[in-house]
């Protein structure tokens, strides 16, 4: 028997740590968490997709009376860009999220299916996307889509 490790580095920084840029990304994760549609979960969540060229593309979470109709924050802002500026790779994820006692302190991360939607993207363009995970006590940066998603589904053998 052998065994390997895989290791994932998450950089924990306090708000006033961040660089302008980051805080600017983060800032529109939050204000997007306002048009959430999620009347049944109360659960808010925003993400700001940077895209190389500097655009930002954003969503929140949109929800449905038949449950697995809704999307998450990610994807519809990973899914806008990739509709509307198809040939630019996305280089920064932010996420936000609110409950009914305000934003989180600890920071949401993406679920399994955003996570394996943005990945392809990264491997298609051959360019990580770092990921930045707001809670009031502070902000996790992780460096790629893949830190998040180890032994992952790529399609590669596919035929
Ligand atoms: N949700 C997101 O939008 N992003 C996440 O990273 C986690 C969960 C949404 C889906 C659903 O509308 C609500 O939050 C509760 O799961």
């Amino acid at each position: 028997m052998k065994e390997f490790h895989i290791d994932v580095t998450v950089h924990f920084f306090a708000f006033n740590e961040l660089s302008e840029a980051d805080v600017r990304l983060i800032e529109q994760a939050k204000a997007m968490t306002y048009t959430s549609y999620s009347p049944y979960s109360h659960f808010s969540v925003g993400a700001a997709l940077l895209l190389s060229d500097g655009q930002v593309f954003k969503g929140s979470n949109q929800e449905n009376a038949v449950f697995p109709v809704g999307l998450c924050a990610e994807r519809v802002a990973f899914f806008a860009a990739s509709a509307n500026a198809p040939d630019v790779a996305p280089v920064a994820l932010a996420i936000a999220a609110r409950n009914a006692d305000g934003f989180v302190s600890q920071p949401v991360t993406p679920c399994g299916s955003c996570r394996q939607a943005l990945l392809e993207a990264e491997m298609r363009f051959g360019q990580s996307v770092r990921v930045l995970l707001y809670g009031t006590e502070g902000v996790y940066i992780v460096p790629s889509m893949r830190a998040l998603l180890p032994l992952t589904f790529d399609g590669s053998e596919l035929l």
